[in-house]
């Protein structure tokens, strides 16, 4: 069924299981290391990202997740280590240079334009305009449907402002908006925290389409519950290292859990750098 399915890009997309190990990973952090003063928040971190892939990052408030993205994103300069994008390094120095690598932040507070309607927000700064240069409101009504369609097949209120809409309609519309902007690196940030159960079974749905693209996700947790069911793989930080990182099909949900509170690698895990020794 979802191969006739029409693909966001035009592109092919449709086999079962869209994870592609055939080419270098997307994004591969290696060994990076980041300090607030004293405190090490990000230390020696590696972790990797493969189209169609979901990587869990999870960790206790603290572990040092948010700091690590937004080294990936441009908003923290690391103190050292690399970053390679589709096998090459990398150079990201701010949030312009990672949207030129494809890569995006859909943040918690969903940085939307909330009196201006959902197509108005997904061309925000990037208007389609006329011949004549007035703007094309119709244009950009049609291209915000389409995209819209595929991420959101009910989505129907594109007249109201974004204000009006649920929390994952502006969560919708907020993934649609990067997914315009070209994203192939997608990171999620605690993205199901204001939601209930209805609308972070949405966001699963949202996600499920994306891998469909080839779009990589890291997904942001503190929540091992809110993630476990998406992701492909977990990584798992605390106190700014990586305990290890597993394929969601090789652990149970008891044994990430001890990862996260102990530090405690299971045997079906590759352990980091903050492996608790026994
Ligand atoms: N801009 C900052 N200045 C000082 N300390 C920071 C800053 N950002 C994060 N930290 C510290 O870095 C550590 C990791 O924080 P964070 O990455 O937000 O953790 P998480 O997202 O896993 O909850 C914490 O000790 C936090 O207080
Ligand atoms: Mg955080």
């Amino acid at each position: 069924m979802s191969a006739t399915k029409q693909s966001i890009h035009d592109h092919g997309a449709g086999h079962s299981d869209p994870v592609d190990r055939s080419g270098p990973p997307l994004v591969d952090m290696r060994d990076i290391s980041i300090a607030f003063g004293g405190i090490h928040a990000v230390d020696g971190a590696t972790i990797d990202l493969y189209p169609g892939e979901v990587v869990a990052v999870l960790g206790h408030n603290g572990a040092g997740k948010s700091t690590l993205i937004k080294i990936l994103s441009g908003a923290y300069k690391r103190d050292s280590g690399e970053i390679h994008v589709r096998g090459e390094p990398a150079n990201i120095a701010n949030p312009r240079d990672a949207k030129a690598y494809g890569i995006e932040t859909i943040y918690q507070t969903l940085a939307l334009a909330d009196n201006v309607d959902a197509a108005a927000n997904l061309f925000l700064g990037r208007e389609i305009l006329t011949p004549w240069g007035t703007l094309d409101d119709g244009a950009m009504e049609a291209e915000a449907r389409k995209v819209m369609g595929r991420l959101n097949p009910n989505f129907q209120r594109f007249k109201e402002p974004v204000k009006a809409l649920s929390g994952g309609q502006r969560q919708s519309v907020a993934i649609a908006r990067a997914i315009l902007f070209n994203a192939k690196i997608l990171i999620m940030d605690e993205p199901t925290a204001a939601l209930g159960p209805q609308e972070t079974a949405q966001v699963g749905e949202l996600i499920k389409e994306l891998k469909k693209d080839g779009i990589g996700i890291f997904l942001i947790s503190h929540d091992i519950h809110d993630v476990f069911d998406l992701a492909d793989r977990v990584v798992v930080m605390k106190n700014g290292q990586i305990v290890g990182g597993a394929r969601t099909e090789d652990v149970t949900k008891d044994e990430v859990l001890g990862m996260i509170i102990l530090g405690k690698c299971p045997p079906g895990a590759t352990p980091g750098p903050g492996a608790m020794r026994e």
